[in-house]
C-alpha cells in the first residue's frame, strides 16, 4: 500500500502504523547473514515490544533480548521454551534475581561488583552467565548514546577486566558499544582487541553476545562481519550472538498524524499536529528532525510542526510542503519504528496513538486505547 492510500484508509490519528512487509524485509536479510555466517540473532525486544512484532520475528531468529524483568517475562511468554532469552541490565535488582534467572537462558552482570555477589550467594546456576565489557573504543560523538563514554556505567572496563580473574567465573561476555552504525570497523577493532587482552583465555567461555546497533539492513557489505564470526567461532570455539533492534524495526513503524490548527506566529508557519514529542520523546530529548514523508526540499510553503502539549519545545522541526497545510491533511513520520512507541506517554492528558498492522495491503487496528485507559493509570486506589 503506498503512503496515500494508507493515509485514506486510516480513520483516525494519531496512528502508529506497522509495515508487516518491511519488517519480513528486514528479518530476512538477518536470516541470511545468520545462515552465511552462523551468528545466532536475538530479537531486541526493547525497541518495539509489541507482541505482533515478537510473534513475526520468532520464525527468524533464536531469541530476544531482554533488559529487564518485565521484557524477560514477555519474551518467555512468546517463546515458551523455543529460544534463548539474554539479559543484560545495569540495573539488576536482587530481590528479582532468582526470577531472572529461571526466566532468561543467558544473563550478563554490567558489573564486577555484581557477579561478585552473585557468586557470594552460591545460587544453583539456572541460567548461562556472562558479565558485560567496555572495550574502551568511544565511536559515538554524543556521549549520551556512547557506552563507552569516560566512566561509563555500562560493563567492566577492559583494563579492569584485565587486572582480574572473572573471565574465569563466567561462560560468556556481552558487549554493545555503537548506535544506528552502518559499517561493521566499531565491531572488528573491539574484537581485535578483546584478543589482543585475552587471546587464548577466550577460548574458556562458550559464548558471546556483540550486543545491537548495527542496521545490518543498511549494510551492503558483510564479509567483515562474517569473517568476524567465523573467526570467533573457528579460534575460540565462542558462539556468537547478536541482538539488534532497530535493525528489524527501526523502517517498519511510522506514525500519521493530522494537522487540527494552522496561523503564523512571528511570521512563521505553525501547523498544530494531533501528536506530540510524547510520542517520540527522543525527538525533544536528542534534538532532532524525524523524517517526514511529505517534505520538499523545494517546497515553497516553510511550516514549523508543532505537538499538541502545553510544552513550548513540543516540536517537530520546520519542513516544506508543496502546498500551504491544511486543517484535516495527514501527515507521515517514516522511520518510526525502533524507540517511539515504546517511549511514548500520555503526558496532558493526549491519548497514545492508535496500533495498526499492514500487511498484504490490508489495514488491521491492533490495538487502541481510550478515556479507560488513562483513568485506570491514573486512578489510585484510596
Ligand atoms: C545492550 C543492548 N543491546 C541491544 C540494543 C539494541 O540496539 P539497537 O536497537 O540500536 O540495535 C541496545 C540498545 O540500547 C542495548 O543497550
Amino acid at each position: 500500500m503506498d503512503i496515500e492510500t494508507l493515509k485514506n484508509n486510516l480513520d483516525s490519528t494519531p496512528a502508529f502504523v506497522l509495515d508487516e512487509a518491511e519488517l519480513a524485509r528486514s528479518l530476512g536479510i538477518l536470516a541470511q547473514l545468520r545462515q552465511q555466517s552462523g551468528v545466532k540473532a536475538l530479537y531486541s525486544i526493547k525497541s518495539l515490544p509489541l507482541t505482533r512484532v515478537l510473534e513475526l520475528a520468532k520464525p527468524f531468529v533464536d531469541g530476544f533480548s531482554a533488559s529487564s524483568l518485565f521484557e524477560a517475562l514477555l519474551a518467555k511468554e512468546i517463546l515458551a521454551d523455543t529460544g534463548s532469552i539474554h539479559l543484560t541490565t545495569p540495573g539488576i535488582n536482587y530481590a528479582e534475581l532468582d526470577q531472572l534467572l529461571t526466566t532468561v537462558s543467558h544473563l550478563s552482570f554490567n558489573s564486577l561488583s555484581q557477579l561478585q555477589r552473585y557468586h557470594r550467594q552460591n545460587r544453583q546456576p539456572s541460567a548461562s552467565i556472562g558479565l558485560r565489557v567496555n572495550p574502551q573504543l568511544s565511536y559515538l560523538e554524543d556521549d549520551r548514546y556512547n557506552p563507552c563514554r569516560l566512566h561509563s556505567k555500562l560493563g567492566v572496563s577492559i583494563d579492569d577486566l584485565w587486572q582480574t580473574t572473572a573471565l574465569n567465573q563466567v561462560q560468556g561476555l556481552h558487549l554493545h558499544t555503537v548506535f544506528a552504525c552502518q559499517d561493521y570497523r566499531p565491531l572488528t577493532e573491539s574484537i581485535a582487541k578483546l584478543v589482543n587482552y585475552f587471546g587464548k583465555s577466550l577460548k574458556n567461555l562458550e559464548w558471546i553476545n556483540l550486543g545491537g546497533g548495527y542496521l545490518f539492513n543498511h549494510i551492503s557489505n558483510h564479509q567483515p562481519f562474517i569473517d568476524l564470526v567465523g573467526q570467533l567461532n573457528k579460534d575460540y570455539g565462542l558462539s556468537v550472538y547478536v541482538e539488534p533492534g532497530k535493525a528489524i524495526v527501526g523502517d517498519a513503524g511510522c506514525l500519521v498524524a493530522s494537522v487540527i490548527d494552522c496561523f503564523s506566529s512571528d511570521g512563521k508557519t505553525i501547523a498544530v499536529l494531533d501528536t506530540s514529542v510524547n510520542h517520540h520523546p527522543e525527538v525533544f530529548e536528542y534534538g532532532w528532525q524525524p523524517e517526514l514523508h511529505e517534505h520538499a526540499a523545494k517546497g515553497s510553503y516553510p511550516t514549523i510542526l508543532a505537538g499538541s502539549s502545553c510544552l513550548a519545545g513540543d516540536l517537530f522541526g520546520e519542513y516544506r510542503f508543496k502546498a500551504a497545510l491544511q486543517v484535516g491533511d495527514k501527515l507521515v513520520f517514516t522511520n518510526m519504528g525502533a524507540y517511539s512507541l515504546v517511549k511514548a506517554n500520555r503526558f496532558n492528558g493526549i491519548n497514545l496513538p492508535a496500533i495498526y498492522g499492514l500487511q498484504a495491503g490490508r489495514l488491521n487496528k491492533l490495538k487502541d486505547y481510550s478515556y479507560q485507559d488513562y483513568r485506570q493509570q491514573w486512578f489510585t486506589d484510596n
